[in-house]
């Protein structure tokens, strides 16, 4: 084989894996489509009572809801997990621009993989059946009083508040009563 069959071989493998990791999110929990713009503002109120601890978006895109919570909460870390490598090199490349690398921390995972039991706040926007996978592992992993933002999907069986403004998307805010279930 030439050099030039190697090259291709081996951006095609890289091409393949990035455009695969996109592909992959949307099978196991939800595809990338960023939380509208113009529903910043409820979700920002949706924290209220947050001040300091950590923020986990779970499958935070490209990053916006995170940068928008850094700037309002600036006592706040945030973190966002995310499993699409264009998804992720977005929210990277965007936090750093606007300085915002070090506030809001994007890594790379599957957060199916990742323990929860250090947030304070943890926001979602997904789909049903993600909702339905993460919440015995919200009950298993969160502490009590964590604040629980999911855009759009509600968690079945868990009392909560459903805000709805006019037509808009519905945001649903919880706040865990749950004792950790220990395993
Ligand atoms: C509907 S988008 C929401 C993006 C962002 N949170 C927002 O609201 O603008 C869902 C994101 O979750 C990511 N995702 C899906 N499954 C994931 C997983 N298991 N681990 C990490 N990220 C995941 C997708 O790649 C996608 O970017």
């Amino acid at each position: 084989m030439s050099g030039l069959d190697w090259i291709f071989i081996v951006f095609g493998g890289i091409l393949f894996f990035i455009l695969f990791t996109h592909g992959y999110a949307g099978i196991i929990a939800a595809s990338w489509v960023p939380t509208w713009g113009k529903d910043y503002g409820r979700i920002i109120k949706a924290f209220e009572g947050l001040q300091e601890g950590t923020v986990i978006d779970l499958g935070c895109g490209g990053g916006g809801v995170m940068r928008v919570l850094a700037r309002e909460y600036p006592k706040a870390r945030i973190i966002g997990y995310e499993i699409s490598v264009p998804a992720w090199l977005i929210a990277q490349l965007l936090n750093g621009l606007l300085g915002l690398r070090r506030r809001c921390e994007v890594r790379w995972q599957n957060f199916y993989n990742v323990s929860l039991r250090d947030a304070d706040a943890v926001y979602c926007f997904l789909t049903p059946m993600a909702m339905k996978k993460l919440k015995p592992k919200f009950e298993r992993e969160l502490k009590p009083s964590t604040i629980v933002i999911s855009y759009a999907f509600q968690i079945h069986g868990w009392e909560g508040e459903r805000l709805v403004q006019d037509s808009s998307v519905p945001i649903f805010r919880y706040i865990l009563k749950y004792q950790r279930i220990s395993k």
